[in-house]
Order: structure tokens, then sequence, then C-alpha cells
């Protein structure tokens, strides 16, 4: 395998019931880079990510991330192995506060084991002060610090999605999946999306981005991959895939 493949999957295949929404698919993508999955409603673009993350567990096919075979690992591990994601429709919880919405992301906290909790209760203490704190300065980072006390359930629908992704820092990823982090967003908070994504990708946070807004897309990432009726249609730069005939056709066919 090439020394700076960060996640490699190959022959990913989920039926439900009689529709393959999943159909052999491969995807890979470099550490350091922003990568794009598109391709039209129903492609499978969000069952692949759930297989990715095992969310689903894949009828057949691999999942090798950061060189270790991920697709037997419960998704919280996977989570703490440095891949996290977010949902095509935010899951945040609206009767907690924007704050108790970020302290809920899968950390590495001393507080998970039993035996430690009783041995030392002031690690926990500091721990939570310290991912308070982190929670914080990322809040701060996405220009929502001022609604931490706030009801996540108060944010717009666009502010939910952002609260989502600000979320995903706190496990420290080194990947995030992104379901289609544009939709129903207004343009200016689109902008300042994409703008953290570049920040963070500069940080060194590689992404996998599934979205319909094609500017965002193709503003965006270094390589493309095109599922089509739960198969790969083509992979390339922005520019090969905007001129490939095939992924118009699938396109104007949906
Ligand atoms: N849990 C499920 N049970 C049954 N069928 C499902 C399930 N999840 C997805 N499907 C079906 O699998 C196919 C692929 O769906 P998927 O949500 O992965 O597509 P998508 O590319 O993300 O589409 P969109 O762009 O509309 O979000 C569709 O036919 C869908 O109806
Ligand atoms: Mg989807």
């Amino acid at each position: 395998m090439t020394k700076n493949i960060l996640l490699s999957a190959k022959g990913l295949s989920k039926s439900f019931g009689g529709i393959k929404a999943v159909n052999n698919a491969t995807i890979e993508l470099k550490s350091g880079s922003i990568t794009g999955l598109i391709g039209p409603n129903g492609a499978g673009k969000t069952t692949l990510f759930n297989l990715l993350a095992n969310f689903y567990t894949p009828d057949r096919g691999e999942v090798i991330f950061a060189s270790k075979p991920i697709h037997q690992l419960p998704t919280h591990k996977i989570a703490r192995q440095g891949m996290v994601r977010t949902f095509q429709v935010a899951r945040v919880l609206s009767r907690l506060s924007v704050l108790e919405n970020m302290l809920l992301a899968p950390q590495k906290q001393t507080g998970e084991n039993i035996i430690k909790v009783w041995l030392d209760r002031k690690t926990i203490k500091k721990e939570e002060k310290l991912n308070r704190e982190k929670a914080m300065s990322i809040l701060e980072s996405v220009g929502l610090d001022s609604k931490a006390k706030d009801y996540a359930g108060a944010l717009s629908g666009g502010q939910r999605k952002l609260l989502e992704i600000a979320r995903t820092l706190m496990s420290d990823p080194k990947l995030i999946l992104l379901d289609e982090p544009a939709a129903g967003v207004n343009p200016t908070l689109i902008n300042q999306i994409c703008d953290h994504i570049v920040n963070w990708n500069k940080a060194g946070i590689s992404f996998l981005i599934i979205e319909h807004n094609m500017d965002v897309i193709m503003s965006l990432c270094d390589r493309i991959w095109v599922l089509a009726e739960g198969s790969n249609l083509a992979d390339g730069t922005p520019e090969e895939i905007q001129n490939n005939p095939h992924v118009l056709e699938a396109y104007l066919g949906q």
C-alpha cells in the first residue's frame, strides 16, 4: 500500500432487501487531502459512509484506516483511532446546551474506566475541566462561543450543522467524514464552513465530503470519487470529473 494512503476501502457491498445500495465500491484517500464523494440521489453515498465507519456491517469488503483493518471494529473504537463523521441530518440534542453537545463527543476519558473512577477522582475532574476548555476554544474558533449555554435546539439549521462539525474536533481526528455539510445552510455560513474546513485541513486533518453543492466540492477537493447506483463511476481531479461525460450523464439521468 502507498505510504500516505490514510483510508482505503475495497469491494464494499451492502444490500437492503433486494436493493444493492452499495455494490463492490472502492474509495481511497491520501493523508492530508480533502476528498469529495458525489453522485445522484440514492447513489449509495451515505450508505458508503455508514460502511466506512461501521454503522452498518458490510456484506463484503474491507476498510483499512491508518494501515489497520477497521471493518470489524465498533464505531466508538473507530472514532478513537481518528475517524469521525457527521450525519446528513445533523444529530445534535436540542434539549442540551451547545456546550453539552460538544462534550458528548467520544474522547479518551479516564472516567470510562470504572476502576480508575474509584482510584482517581481528581484526575477525572481535571479531565472534565480540560474538555470544557477545549470545547469552548473550538466553539470560539467557529463563532459559536456566545451560544455555548443556549439550547442546541435554538440554533439555526446551518449552525446545528456547524456545531456537529465542531464536535468532531473534540476527538482530535485524523479524518472527518462530512455528509452534506452545506445542505440547508445559507450561503454566508456555507462560505464560513468552507473556510473552517480549509483551515483545519492546513492543521493536518483530512476530509471526505459528500455534497451536492458542486461549488463547494469543486473548490475544496483535490480528488473526487463518483458513485452511481451503488458502484464507482469515476474518480479524478475536479477538472477531470467536470469534463467526464459519464458523470454528466449520470446526473442528467436522475
Ligand atoms: N437503512 C436502509 N434501509 C433500506 N434501504 C436503504 C437504507 N439506507 C439506504 N437505503 C437505500 O439505499 C440506496 C442508497 O441510499 P443512500 O442514502 O446511501 O444514497 P445517497 O447517495 O446518500 O443519496 P442522497 O444524495 O439522496 O443522500 C437508496 O435506494 C436507499 O433508499
Ligand atoms: Mg445521502
